[in-house]
């Protein structure tokens, strides 16, 4: 039996980039030859052409302690100033930053010169709280402004900020708080959330209240900022307004430079198994690869588009494509607080339409959710703005992909399917827009600068056509540099599988096309033996989601007598066919169209079709989850669902 992952879905669809939009784009083929002729050159350059050096840097990459690298670690630079101040110098003030759109519809324009003010103001209060370099702040708001006003605040004092979802429970804002130690808590009294106020203030007293922890021993104060107009409980002399503290606070505040290693961030993300892993970013080499990914891979050009991630702030795309990326190119950026479905199902389009947004970077899941309730919502506003569509966090599958292009860009727009991680700060595999011919499903090549391999489990190679397991074979200038407080789980999870090889493993199965070009095929825990065959869950599911009934699919491998593993796949259908089909004549329908679509070997053996699929805060899928519901095990930890209810309406659904 071999190691490597089957492959079973061919998709042969092709999209070149329009003549005008190749002429306008930023990336050109020539980058990847000049960091083919010179990769470390090739960072260099960027980094010095990107970003402000207070005291430029003369050595690259030092990587001679692996895995601990260093970038460009004799130079200084200023984050903060980098995302802020040198666009006012620069006569760029008055450039809008942040338009903001609060999910009661209320709106704020934020400038260049406004948000910069703010910050210093920020940065002298936290100063004038005690904060200073090295120490550590814990972020815990709403899709508000002032997240990322918080988050360039410590940036400028050489704070680290490590920001917790506004969705996590007391419980994870403890244990996070407790790990890193840290000093103060930023939040809000709450934020709007599916039309009401969703109370955060609470959350952060009770984290804050069990005796004995790390957190009430380390948190001398909370800055709450008002937001949600509710009452919230008052601890006196460690409570405080932002807006008063701000308020108090003076608007002069010198950017301090610091050593490009210096850490900028935590952020926690959450393993298979045991605590959560706090993940270190640290500054020059990070802000480098944020710019230079939002530049060429997103192609935002400062002067004229309006960028819309529609990730929270508390995921890592948030960081590095809401705050650092897009600031640090001097961009104007849409920043929405609420969810898509309120107050009506075409929040996202009014919004596109409202603020002529032209380009949209979001995730698969949301994209599924779309195709779920039918093209006639979007097609009720004005996309015509849009000249860019991206897609990040899960595998795109590519009837999901050939929807998005062609309902939401009018059937015209590159995709750029970005495949990275929390671990990896910014992209690293994706087509470049203008340059590559796009793939449905496949998010293609790696970036200029940037060495992966799929490789089987030796560490050896795979041929084109196979599949194995995505490396990085070279240290990049976003990576993450450690494990907060623990040096041998950052070697031990990342480094030791291929240690021979000095590569970092991703965790992600992965195949490479006749041409070489990269398909994801989700996590390699996911991955299932049926008759000796590796299956990828994520090319049934792309199969499924290619029938016209069906708008998701999660595919399980369930324990099977006679084959190992038995595929067995939980469907949403659209809600178009709901009422005209039988559940069971769709199901035998589905169990065809995948057999036919990519042989006998995937047809599922059982097939449910149900309303939700459990899914992380961040929209993965759980596929644990359904491997318990498919075995008949009782279902196994729930608590990191956004919503810990779907289990049991699955399970009801499947008996
Ligand atoms: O499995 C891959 C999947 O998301 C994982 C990283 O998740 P996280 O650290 O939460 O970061 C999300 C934002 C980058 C990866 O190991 N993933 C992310 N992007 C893609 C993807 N899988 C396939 N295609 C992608 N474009």
């Amino acid at each position: 039996m071999s190691n490597t992952i089957d492959h079973l879905l061919d998709e042969d669809r092709r999209f070149p980039p329009s003549a005008d939009f190749a002429a306008n784009a930023n990336g050109t083929a020539e980058l990847y030859e000049r960091a083919k002729a010179d990769r470390e050159g090739f960072w260099a350059d960027q980094a010095r052409e990107l970003l402000h050096w207070h005291t430029p840097f003369t050595q690259v990459l030092d990587w001679s302690n692996p895995p601990f690298a260093k970038w460009f670690d004799d130079g200084e630079l200023s984050v903060a100033y980098n995302c802020l101040d040198r666009h006012v110098e620069a006569g760029n003030g008055d450039r809008v930053a942040i338009l903001f759109e609060g999910e009661p519809g209320d709106e704020r324009r934020i400038t260049y010169a406004e948000l910069t003010t703010e910050v210093k103001k920020a940065a002298n209060a936290l100063q004038s709280l005690g904060i200073g370099h090295g120490d550590r702040v814990a972020i815990y708001l709403p899709m508000i402004p002032e997240a990322a006003i918080a988050m360039l605040a410590c940036a400028r004092i050489g704070a680290i900020h490590s920001v917790v979802f506004g969705g996590f429970s007391a419980d994870s804002l403890r244990s996070r708080v407790d790990d890193a130690a840290a000093r103060l808590v930023v939040t809000a009294d709450g934020g709007y959330r599916k039309g009401k106020v969703s109370p955060l203030k609470p959350a952060v007293d009770q984290a804050l209240a069990d005796r004995g922890t790390g957190a009430q021993e380390t948190v001398e104060h909370v800055l709450v900022v008002r937001r949600g107009g509710n009452d919230i409980e008052w601890t006196e002399g460690r409570d405080l307004w932002w807006h008063e503290a701000l308020d108090a606070a003076s608007d002069e505040h010198e950017a301090t430079p610091f050593p490009a290693e210096n850490p900028l961030y935590i952020l926690y993300t959450s393993g298979t198994t045991g605590k959560p892993k706090g993940v270190v970013h640290s500054s020059g080499g990070y802000l480098t690869q944020a710019a230079f990914t939002n530049k060429y891979s997103l192609d935002i050009h400062p002067e004229s588009d309006v960028f819309w991630c529609t990730a929270d702030i508390g995921w890592v795309t948030g960081h590095t494509y809401v705050v650092y990326g897009p600031l640090a190119l001097g961009a104007t950026q849409v920043m929405y607080e609420g969810t898509p479905e309120t107050p009506h199902p075409g929040r996202w389009w009014e919004i596109i339409q409202k603020y002529g947004v032209t380009i949209l970077y979001t995730a698969p899941t949301a994209i599924r959710s779309f195709m779920k309730q039918g093209r006639q919502i979007p097609q009720q506003f004005d996309l015509s703005s849009l000249r860019l569509l991206g897609s990040v966090g899960e595998p795109i599958n590519p009837e999901a992909w050939i929807w998005y292009r062609d309902v939401i860009g009018s059937g015209r727009t590159p995709i750029v399917d970005t495949w990275w991680q929390t671990e990896t700060g910014a992209t690293m595999v994706a087509p470049m827009p203008g340059v590559t011919d796009a793939k449905p499903g496949s998010a293609q090549v790696p970036l200029p600068g940037i060495l992966v391999d799929v490789v089987d489990e030796q560490g050896a190679t795979v041929d084109n056509g196979n599949g194995g397991l995505l490396v990085v074979t070279a240290p990049w200038p976003s990576m993450l540099r450690g494990v907060w407080g623990d040096p041998e789980r950052f070697k031990e999870t990342y480094w030791a599988k291929f240690a021979a090889q000095g590569y970092y493993f991703a965790g992600d199965g992965a195949r490479k096309d006749e041409d070489g070009e990269i398909w994801l095929l989700g996590r390699v825990d996911d991955v299932m033996n049926v008759s000796g065959h590796r299956l990828s869950t994520t090319e049934i599911e792309s199969a499924l989601v290619a029938h016209e009934s069906v708008a998701e699919a999660a595919v399980v491998g369930a324990t099977d007598e006679t084959t190992g593993k038995a595929v067995v796949a939980f469907v949403i259908v659209k809600e178009s066919y709901l009422a005209a089909h039988s559940p069971e004549g769709l199901a035998g329908d589905l169990r065809g169209w995948v057999s036919g679509q990519i042989g006998p070997i995937a047809r599922p053996r059982d097939i449910y079709i149900v309303s939700e699929l459990p899914k992380t805060r961040s929209g993965k899928i759980m596929r644990r989850l359904l491997r318990d519901v498919a075995d008949g095990h009782e279902v196994g930890d729930t608590t990191t669902l956004a919503d810990t209810a779907v289990m049991s309406v699955i399970s009801a659904q499947v008996k």
